[in-house]
């Protein structure tokens, strides 16, 4: 799909479709109201008639409307826009554009929806989220099927051009706005893929190569393979008491990107956790819905989107992009509840639960890479906590952090890209919960508060380190239902944090 900026005129524009929004008052939009004009009152009579009412995300396709060029026009509702409406809101209204503009089956179309008030939002925002809805609204996981799902839909799925209509002073950020919001899209479309596909193809080998195939296809990434005989050899004990349990080798996966022009200015590391499939271990979990623990490797894919996307908009920081992936499989030879293991960083760990794999592979990750890569920030993102699901639920990823800066820079870069975050309690009056009479730490906290105990678990390895943790285990996938599936989140947090920067 092809992004590019325009100021003709909405009624001369000859693109195959056309786009203007209406509120729910009938109030036009400026576009709208030329096109009323040279209409005779079309929209206006429309609107009156009741068969279009400008609530948020209703569209409607108008064919051959008198006194304009384009063969459609789609109207769509912008709501209550008295006050200016919400981010939300104007993301509804953008994801329902581009569905229309996919379903009237037009190539190209002009979207005229700059002068929707937007509360707390610029116009480069706005162009932004219309790049990313109308990328995404292509988006089908068929790598799986014998015949791709859109061959079976009657409208065609192919949107190859975008025009954005804006003003001539806003032509230079709207067209970095859609670059970006394009980088962006194709991260999330990385990694839905990575979490849609299913275990038995997405392993711990199969995420390494995709990060070799991206270091390879951009030139712009080093990435280094860190098998689990080299882990092992290491003492990545905790690492290695998960995925010993499975015939998969467990790997670390380091993706190097320079952009200071120092390549020893210290990077900004983001880690995901990457169990390609967590069946528990000994301590199984319940067969019902099982088969979505294929998806407690989005913290990885987030990785692999972030990087994807950073890669075309090369930010002049350093950035390493790690994974830690394995596979948490009940075995003869996996980890038994009571087992002790000694951590990377020499601290024994007392296995109460097998199933509370995440921060076993992620601790000796952490040791990993602040005594090799010494990271001048690291945020690791993981499904790590049920917990976490129960408290924020499908809207906000959990954030654990005692480093304000990073926390500010972090609810900041979620407002900015509307990937939210909800900060939760991360203290050291938690840890006792974590006492063992047998190692030096539990690696669960028993039942209360159980996100924080688990991130409480990995702070007794980052001491000193600016670090923090976000837990998406409620954001990062659709349950159930028709929509089951990966989200791509927090793929945009991750890219605007970095931007930020
Ligand atoms: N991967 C799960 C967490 C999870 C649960 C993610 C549901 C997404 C949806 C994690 O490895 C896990 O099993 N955590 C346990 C921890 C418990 C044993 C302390 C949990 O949350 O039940
Ligand atoms: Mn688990
Ligand atoms: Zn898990």
């Amino acid at each position: 799909m092809q992004f590019s900026t325009t100021q003709a005129p909405v009624i001369e524009l000859s693109s195959s479709c056309i786009l203007v929004s209406i509120d729910d008052k009938g109030k036009l939009s400026s576009a709208a109201e030329s096109i009323d004009k040279v209409s005779e009152q079309y929209l206006t009579d429309i609107f009156d008639s009741g068969d279009f009412n400008g609530k948020t995300g209703e569209t409607l396709l108008l064919i051959k409307v008198p006194g304009i060029t384009a063969q459609r026009l789609i109207l769509v509702g912008s709501g209550k826009t008295a006050d200016g409406i919400t981010a939300k809101n104007y993301i509804k209204i953008a994801d329902a554009a581009a569905t229309a503009i996919k379903k009237s089956g037009a190539l190209q179309a002009a979207l005229f929806l700059q002068d929707i008030p937007v509360t707390g939002k610029d116009n480069a925002w706005k162009a932004e989220q219309v790049a990313i809805a109308c990328e995404n609204s292509l988006y089908s996981f068929d790598q799986t099927k014998s015949k791709p799902e859109h061959e079976a839909e009657d409208y065609s799925d192919a949107i190859e051009n975008i025009l954005w209509a804006c003003q001539a002073e806003d032509n230079e950020t709207a067209q970095a706005s859609l670059g970006k919001g394009q980088a962006i899209a194709r991260g999330i479309t990385v990694a839905k893929d990575l979490g849609n596909m299913p275990a038995n193809i997405c392993t711990p080998t199969y995420l390494a190569e995709q990060a070799q195939t991206l270091a390879d296809e951009s030139g712009l990434i080093e990435t280094t393979i860190i098998n689990e005989v080299e882990l092992e050899a290491m003492g990545a004990g905790a690492f290695i008491s998960v995925s010993k349990g499975s015939s998969e080798s467990g790997k670390f996966i380091i993706m190097k990107y320079q952009g200071a022009s120092d390549a020893n200015e210290a990077p900004h590391m983001i880690l995901g956790k990457g169990i390609t499939f967590d069946t528990g271990g000994i301590s199984l979990k319940p067969g019902a819905g099982m088969d979505e623990m294929k998806y407690d490797m989005c913290g990885a894919a987030s990785v692999l989107g972030a990087m994807t996307a950073l890669t075309e908009l090369k930010p002049s920081i350093n950035i390493i992009g790690m994974i830690t992936t394995a596979e948490n499989m009940p075995a003869g030879n996996a980890s038994k509840p009571g087992d002790v293991v000694t951590t990377l960083s020499g601290k024994t760990v007392e296995i109460l639960n097998t199933d509370a794999e995440g921060r076993l592979v992620l601790c000796d990750a952490l040791t990993y890479a602040i005594d090799n890569l010494k990271p001048a920030s690291i945020v690791d993102i993981a499904t790590l906590t049920g917990a976490c699901m129960m408290a924020l639920g499908n809207v906000n990823s959990g954030l654990f952090t005692e480093d304000e800066s990073l926390a500010t820079q972090l609810q900041q870069a979620a407002i900015d890209s509307h990937d939210k975050v909800w900060r939760l309690p991360l203290e050291d009056d938690y840890q006792e919960q974590l006492d063992s009479n047998f190692a030096d730490i539990a690696n669960i906290g028993g039942r209360l508060a159980g996100s924080t105990t688990a991130a409480c678990f990995l702070a007794r390895f980052t001491e000193g380190q600016s670090w923090a943790h976000l837990d998406i285990a409620g954001t990062a996938w659709h349950s159930g239902g028709k929509n089951k599936g990966s989200t791509g989140r927090p793929v945009p947090l991750l890219v605007n944090y970095l931007l930020n920067k």
